[in-house]
């Protein structure tokens, strides 16, 4: 896909912008002239997507650090900030997903999801906010149609991606007054992701998740990107608080069948039981 947009001259940080969809965000600024800077918990990973942002002819850092850690993302950005100055553009996208049932995960399942999605997410919007532009800036969080309707083997992540949600709409309000603005985006199903391959792991699967869609297919890293382009460029100046889904028409239909197919429902014996 073309880059519709031109960023040359900004600086673009994206946390968990190594693998997927985050790092196809990452390439879509690098092709339209920006900076760009990516963390995730992977230093291998990091150094590989620097390369290939580089390999676009962008400048770009990377640092291994775990969004759960408020200190190292503080560490990073600081890193980011000193590299290129002032942030115009903050993506948050680290996320973490296992199909699992409510009861039949551990306490540490449930918590591990909900830190990296939520908890993570505020790390990474608190520690840019110092950072960013104002006015000018834009933030980009990353959720989930599991913040909006309920899906079977994904309480941890529906918890999460609600907050996720609620949370990007209040840094709107806060942050709205500064010339910052504050979207999220909702990935509907995005073919060869991490989360599609966790959560519909056979051909089969995969097939009832297209036909699930109104579009009929499942999305492409490429067009998330171009939904960040369009949230972080002049033609979205007066948008701020919205969750844009970009998936086919997925959360228009209800998620009909849900990804909740992908493992059986099985919770084990609690003391009722
Ligand atoms: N079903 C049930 N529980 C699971 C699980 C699964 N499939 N996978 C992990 N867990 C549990 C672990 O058993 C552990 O709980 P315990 O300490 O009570 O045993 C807890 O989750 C944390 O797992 P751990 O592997 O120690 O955490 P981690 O920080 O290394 O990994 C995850 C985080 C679990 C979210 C992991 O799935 C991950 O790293 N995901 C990142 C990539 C990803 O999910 N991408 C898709 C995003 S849509």
């Amino acid at each position: 896909m073309k880059a519709s947009f031109d960023f040359s001259g900004a600086h673009v940080v994206v946390f968990g912008g190594t693998s997927g969809i985050n790092l196809g965000i990452a390439e879509g600024f690098a092709r339209a002239g920006a900076s760009v800077c990516v963390a995730s918990r992977d230093a291998g990973r990091v150094d590989a997507a620097v390369a290939r942002l580089r390999g676009l002819g962008a400048a770009a850092e990377g640092a291994a650090c775990d969004v759960r850690d408020a200190a190292a993302v503080e560490a990073a950005m600081g890193r980011f900030h000193d590299a290129f100055g002032a942030i115009d553009v903050l993506v948050s996208g680290a996320a973490g997903n296992f199909p699992a049932p409510a009861a039949g995960m551990s306490p540490n399942a449930f918590r591990a999801v909900v830190e990296i999605d939520l908890l993570g997410t505020y790390h990474v919007c608190r520690a840019g906010f110092a950072r960013l532009r104002r006015p000018g800036a834009s933030v980009i969080t990353i959720s989930a149609p599991q913040g909006q309707v309920a899906m079977a083997l994904q309480s941890h992540v529906c918890a999460a991606k609600a907050g996720v949600d609620l949370l990007t709409r209040t840094l709107a309000l806060e942050w709205g007054p500064l010339g910052i603005r504050v979207n999220a985006i909702v990935p509907g199903p995005i073919a060869g992701t991490e989360g599609m391959a966790r959560l519909a792991p056979t051909p089969q699967m995969r097939a009832r998740v297209d036909r699930s869609v109104p579009l009929g297919r499942q999305g492409r890293a490429e067009e998330i990107a171009a939904a960040a382009l369009f949230l972080a460029s002049d033609a979205a100046s007066y948008v701020s608080g919205a969750l844009l889904a970009v998936d086919g028409g997925w959360l228009a239909a209800g998620v009909p069948l849900g990804l909740g197919e992908a493992a059986p429902a099985v919770p084990p014996a609690g003391p009722g039981g």
